[in-house]
């Protein structure tokens, strides 16, 4: 990150804490700087919680490797932490008690793995098209940006998050058009973005019949773009406003929020003055009458379009306005599109575009692109090779939720409440458990099972210890008062939990919430074993102390890291 340079050195939680002293015993055996001392994880987790490969200095001193290892072995002499060579490697090895106390304190206070990093970083995400529904391909990019901007905020980051909706364009000079002709106000009322639909198709089926069609879809638009209140600005407003109603409740049930939802409209009385930007930077090329952008010279070889021989602008030319806007305003650090992988070469060219322009800030710019999502089978096939809404496949999750929650627990009291939970917390989860670029499968029965990967699995975990809790009876005692001799054993449960602010700085930097998601995991099967290997309550008073303060923090980093990623929490399944 750009600013990260600026920031003060972060303090270490969790494990970090031992990775520093490791470094500094190394850099000071070697004599180098700490920031020279770059450590890795032990292949095999038996052998530890650090390792250091000698290859790279071993060259460089040309020593051999194991050679370099074993000499440092007899160097190094770190408190409470044992040292092993494995031919080439250092492996570190943490002993339980410092372990237990360097982590469980972080994990049992508030705003564990948190940090203070400083700089703005814009996150846009989701951005629908208006007029039409939502549909699966908007799962992820709204999922994924969500994901990402509570991500940074919990860092400390300042995040502004914007919901960029296609609400421009000469579409929508048709889709009034077909209004015009077609349209039905009850119909719109009822069911606006179905009717909004059935408008759009049937003007396609109908230009090429009837060339006065789009001639008048021309006109309509030329009306839209004259900035003037006319009734088919009046037509395209209501449009604008039924379609986010819509889209506003599925941002409910997906727990998503906006700092601004701005349409590609918002900037469009700014599209002159970024042509006469371009014009200034000498960029502009005409082009069959057509003005581009050439980006040859950076390896793009397709031009960017900014203007058509009609004179109307394009997707590509608001969203160069919408960057040079967002630069004023906000002076980000960092500016994140969550999109598509299939808009790799719109992103190209915008980046391009602005650097030919001159604009530094470009280099702060990142398409955050992912891969499709794809059904298995049943009901919600794609291979029917419909549109998936993303209502449906949402509602569908819910139905089989329910399926399964009154199966598990036929006395719940509120199983319609546990089953959105569930099943809205499943479908989250599993697409955030994937790198980003990968595609994902849905298989609804791996998605809500209760065991394995999931999330449903994740929420199980955490009603478990609040179920402990419960059933304590009394206040989690402060981590200060408590016997480490007890809680040492769990070791497997201490590194879980003191790798978890490694995972959520890792997953900022590489803009990758899988590898949040997955730490999670570990900390849930991590706590499983640990109450299937020690008993809590009814252990005898300081040693139920203590083991309540480890299940209240494993309750916590479960909390922390569901509505980072927001994955709902049900108190009881
Ligand atoms: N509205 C576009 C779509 O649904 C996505 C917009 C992405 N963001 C952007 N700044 N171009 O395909």
């Amino acid at each position: 990150m750009s600013s990260s340079t600026s920031n003060p050195p972060r303090p270490a939680q969790g494990l970090d804490r031992f990775a520093a002293q490791i470094r500094a015993g190394l850099a000071d055996a070697l004599s180098l700087p700490p920031e020279a001392i770059s450590l890795d994880r032990p292949r095999d987790p038996k052998h530890g919680e650090y390792a250091f490969p000698c290859f790279r200095l071993a060259k460089e001193r040309k020593m051999a490797p194991p050679a370099l290892a074993t000499w440092l072995e007899e160097q190094l002499n770190l408190d409470g932490i044992g040292v092993q060579r494995v031919g080439p490697f250092l492996n570190f090895r943490i002993e339980p008690m410092p372990l237990a106390k360097a982590v469980l304190p972080d994990a049992a206070s508030e705003g564990f793995g948190s940090g203070q990093e400083e700089g703005t970083i814009l996150v846009e995400y989701s951005s629908p098209n208006i007029a039409k529904p939502m549909h699966i391909g908007h799962l992820r990019t709204t999922v994924l940006g969500a994901a990402l901007s509570r991500l940074f905020n919990h860092l400390g980051h300042r995040v502004v998050r914007i919901n960029h909706v296609g609400d421009w364009g000469s579409q929508f000079g048709k889709l009034v058009a077909a209004w015009n002709r077609w349209g039905d106000p009850d119909q719109l009322e009822a069911e606006p973005i179905e009717h909004l639909l059935e408008l759009y198709v049937r003007y396609h089926q109908e230009e090429k019949e009837d060339p006065s069609l789009p001639q008048q879809a021309r006109e309509v638009f030329l009306e839209l773009e004259s900035g003037q209140d006319n009734p088919t600005r009046q037509t395209w407003r209501q449009f604008t406003e039924v379609s986010l109603a819509a889209f506003e409740k599925v941002y409910q049930r997906l727990n998503t929020e906006f700092d601004f939802v701005r349409g590609e409209s918002w900037y469009e009385d700014r599209l002159d003055q970024t042509l006469d930007f371009l014009q200034q930077q000498d960029v502009l090329e005409l082009s069959e009458g057509a003005t581009i952008v050439d980006l040859s010279e950076q390896g793009i070889k397709t031009p960017c379009l900014v203007k058509t021989a009609h004179g109307t602008t394009l997707y590509a030319t608001r969203d160069i306005a919408a960057a040079l806007s967002r630069w004023q305003e906000f002076t980000f650090d960092r500016c994140l599109y969550v999109v598509g992988n299939e808009q790799k070469l719109h992103f190209q060219q915008l980046i391009g575009v602005l650097r030919k322009a001159g604009c530094d800030f470009a280099d702060r710019i990142e398409h955050i692109s992912f891969g499709l999502v794809r059904f298995a089978e049943g009901k919600l096939s794609t291979r029917e090779g419909r549109v998936l809404r993303l209502s449906e496949v949402l509602d569908r999750a819910v139905e089989l939720a329910l399926e399964v929650v009154q199966e598990k627990n036929p006395e719940h009291p509120e199983p319609h409440k546990v089953a959105e939970q569930v099943g809205i917390g499943a479908v989250l989860f599993h697409d955030l458990k994937h790198l980003r670029n990968k595609d994902v499968v849905f298989n609804w029965k791996e998605v809500l099972s209760f065991e394995g990967e999931t999330g449903p699995y994740l929420q199980y975990s955490r009603v478990r210890t609040a179920a402990i809790l419960r059933k304590a009876g009394r206040p989690v005692p402060e981590v200060q008062t408590i016997d480490y001799q007890h809680v040492a054993e769990a070791r497997d449960l201490m590194v879980a939990l003191g790798r978890f602010p490694i995972a959520l700085r890792e997953a900022a930097e590489k803009r990758e919430p899988m590898i949040l998601a997955q730490q999670l995991l570990a900390v849930a099967a991590a706590g499983n074993a640990f109450y299937r290997d020690f008993r809590v309550l009814g252990s005898g008073q300081g040693v139920e102390d203590a083991r309540l303060v480890v299940v209240d923090a494993i309750r916590r980093t479960l909390d922390i890291g569901l509505n980072i990623l927001g994955v709902p929490i049900p108190e009881t399944m």
